[in-house]
C-alpha cells in the first residue's frame, strides 16, 4: 500500500498551490480582470481553509510538542503572520481589478503569504520532524485532510448560489475561522 502523506508533505502542496496561484495573480494586468477575480477567488480559498487547518490541527500540536522556547516563538509568530494576511486580504478584494492599485496591493500580499509559507517550511516544520514522531506526523496527515475536504465542501455550499462575479465582489463571505483550540487536544 502507498504511503500517505504525512501532515507535512499535506501543508507543503497547499503552500505550492498558493504560490502558483499568487504568481498567476502576477502576471495578470489590468486587462485581465475576469481572470484576476476568478485566481483572487481561489486563492482566498486555499488561504482560509489553509491557515483554518493549520490553527485547529497543526499549531496546537506543534505547540504541545514544543520544548524550547524558540519553537514556543515559531507557533506564536505563525499565528501573527495569519492574521496580518487576513486583514490584507479584503484589501485585494476590494481593490479595482481594473486598476494599477490591485496589482500593488496583491504583490504585497503575495510578499507576506510567501515570505511567512517559507518561514515555515525551513523553520516550524524542520523542528515539527525533530520533536514529533514519524506516527504523529502521519496521524495529523490524515486529520488536516480529512478537515480540509469538510471544508471544502462547506465552501462549496456556500457559493453556490453566488456567481463568480458576485462573490468576488462580496465582502468576506468565507466561513469564519475559528479560534485555534487551547484545551491541548
Ligand atoms: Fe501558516
Ligand atoms: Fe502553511
Amino acid at each position: 500500500m502507498a504511503k500517505k502523506k504525512d501532515a507535512i508533505a499535506v501543508l507543503k502542496d497547499d503552500h505550492d498551490k498558493v504560490r502558483k496561484l499568487l504568481s498567476d495573480i502576477e502576471d495578470t494586468t489590468e486587462e485581465d480582470v475576469d481572470q484576476r477575480e476568478d485566481l483572487l477567488m481561489q486563492l482566498e480559498r486555499e488561504i482560509k481553509i489553509h491557515y483554518q487547518i493549520e490553527e485547529e490541527i497543526f499549531y496546537p500540536a506543534f505547540r504541545d510538542a514544543a520544548e524550547e522556547r524558540d519553537e514556543r516563538k515559531m507557533f506564536f509568530e505563525a499565528t501573527e503572520e495569519h492574521h496580518v494576511v487576513d486583514l490584507v486580504l479584503p484589501e485585494v478584494k476590494e481593490a479595482d481589478p481594473a486598476s494599477e492599485v490591485f496589482a500593488a496591493k496583491a504583490k504585497v500580499l503575495k510578499e507576506l503569504i510567501e515570505h511567512h509559507a517559507d518561514e515555515e517550511e525551513q523553520e516550524m516544520f524542520k523542528a515539527a520532524r525533530e520533536i514529533m514522531t514519524a506516527e504523529e506526523l502521519q496521524d495529523l496527515g490524515d486529520q488536516l485532510r480529512t478537515r480540509k475536504e469538510e471544508l471544502l465542501q462547506e465552501w462549496t455550499e456556500e457559493s453556490q448560489d453566488e456567481s463568480p462575479r458576485a462573490r468576488a465582489s462580496s465582502r468576506s463571505q468565507s466561513p469564519s475561522r475559528q479560534q485555534p483550540r487551547s484545551d491541548g487536544a
